[in-house]
């Protein structure tokens, strides 16, 4: 890869989309695009581990894709669970920590016990730290935080003035993470859709038409370059100005 090694994003996001097009495209169901999707996770993954990235943040299925048909949902809830039958010892053998963030009142138990079984196994794990989010939404996110902030109020834990930026990110999922620096979707969908709304603060933002399952290694290039074009000033102005 054609980067600078000394500027890489510590911690990239991704709302992964276009699996259902990809496949319709290719006369298949949309199943077959969120297979390839998933091995597209594990290969996008795999390149960010060997790059010395951080973290990667996927945005895998949201509060909201409950909606779609029940067989898409069930497909998509029964991934994870599959996959790991197949792939265990990989993952075991792998650097990655791997974590789930998103609600876990409403998924299976299987799949609950899938994941708690993958982090478990991958916590000491000291590569990339691979972060998965199943019925994950800012709303529910930032709405918990609050409960939780306006909770301690209330038990006189702490007083109004404690509540800073700093404590309200102690109560998300991505507590002890590094800031966000780069998100990127795919498909050619312009929007956040409810995803990671206070990291993404001071992220910088990429916006690819390629469809998740065809976004590879020189897509992830052409995003890194992207993103080690801009100046980031973080409200402030470079000092050569
Ligand atoms: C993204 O692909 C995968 C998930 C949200 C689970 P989509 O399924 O949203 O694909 P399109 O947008 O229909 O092409
Ligand atoms: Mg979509």
């Amino acid at each position: 890869m054609n980067i600078d090694q000394t500027n890489l994003p510590k911690h990239i996001a991704i709302i992964l989309d276009g699996n259902g097009r990809w496949a319709k495209k290719r006369f298949l169901p949309r199943t077959m695009g969120h297979r390839k999707g998933a091995f597209n996770i594990r290969d996008i993954a795999g390149i960010c581990n060997s790059l010395g990235i951080e973290y990667l943040t996927m945005f895998c299925f949201s509060t909201e894709n409950w909606k779609r048909p029940k067989e898409e949902v069930k497909y998509l809830m029964e991934t994870p669970i599959r996959y790991y039958k197949k792939y265990k010892e990989k993952i075991w053998n792998s650097t990655m920590k791997i974590k789930f963030i998103g609600r876990r009142d409403r998924i299976s138990s299987t799949l609950k016990a899938v994941m708690e079984e993958i982090e478990e196994k991958t916590k000491d794990h000291t590569g990339l730290v691979l972060t998965l989010c199943v019925d994950y939404g800012s709303y529910d996110e930032l709405t918990t935080a609050m409960k939780e902030i306006a909770t301690l109020v209330k038990e006189n834990k702490i007083e109004i003035e404690d509540i800073t930026p700093a404590l309200i990110e102690d109560h998300l999922f991505t507590k002890d993470y590094p800031k966000l620096d780069l998100l990127i979707r795919t498909s050619g969908e312009i929007r956040i859709s409810n995803y990671l709304l206070w990291q993404l603060g001071y992220a910088e933002l990429y916006f690819t038409d390629c469809y998740w399952p065809d976004f590879n290694e020189k897509e992830l290039e052409k995003a890194l370059l992207s993103y080690q074009s801009r100046k980031r000033r973080y409200g402030g102005i470079n000092e050569n100005q």
